[in-house]
């Protein structure tokens, strides 16, 4: 596998995003729900040879980093190139407040659900209609190293309701 290109999301990336988007997700989102979107999170790509293979967009709150969206292109899957991805989200967020992120998947999205806890998130809610018609379940990790960090992940994320569950548009709701 050649490196990995990790940057910032520019503009100019959204004619390959949202080719990966709609290979990705049975609601993509459009161009204005990226712009709008990018108004107040952050995106992040993954670039092969210059070549955008996957993103990944998400908000920081002041005790949790709020993963919105993620995608890889089909073509790249099953890689590492996802968990890479992750593993620069959980950098990022070991250095804030809270040490943690949390990602809604829907109920049928098996593959994500696999591959959230092959990454360390661990599911600690269950969402009703939180992806449309269908439940969701509310994904989290924790910094924390210690054999209690799934307990801490509940407390941390358990107990509220945090916006990820309303904005994550991919369960069914416009950003
Ligand atoms: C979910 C997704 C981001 C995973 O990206 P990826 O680059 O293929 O994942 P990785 O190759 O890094 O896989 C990491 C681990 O996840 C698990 N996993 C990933 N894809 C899997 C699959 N199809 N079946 C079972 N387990 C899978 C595996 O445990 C894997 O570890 P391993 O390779 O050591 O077995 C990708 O499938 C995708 O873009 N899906 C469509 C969009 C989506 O569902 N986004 C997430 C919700 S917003």
């Amino acid at each position: 596998m050649p490196p990995l290109e990790f940057r910032r999301m520019l503009t100019g990336d959204l004619p390959r995003i949202l080719e990966i988007e709609r290979a990705s997700h049975a609601l993509p989102w459009d161009e204005g729900d990226f712009t709008r979107v990018l108004c107040g999170a952050d995106g992040r790509v993954v670039g092969v040879r210059g070549v955008i293979v996957g993103f990944v967009v998400f908000r920081v709150e002041p005790g949790e980093a709020i993963l919105l969206n993620m995608a890889i292109a089909p073509a790249w899957r099953c890689l590492g190139i996802g968990r890479a991805v992750v593993a620069e989200l959980q950098e990022f967020a070991r250095a804030k407040p809270g040490r943690g992120i949390a990602a809604l998947v829907a109920e049928r999205n098996v593959v994500a659900q696999l591959f959230f806890r092959a990454v360390g998130f661990c599911c600690v809610r269950i969402v009703r209609d939180g992806s449309g018609d269908d439940d969701a379940y509310q994904f989290a990790w924790s910094a924390e190293k210690t054999p209690w960090a799934n307990r801490i992940a509940r407390m941390v994320f358990g107990g509220k309701q945090t916006d990820g569950t309303t904005e994550a548009r991919r369960h069914g709701e416009k950003p």
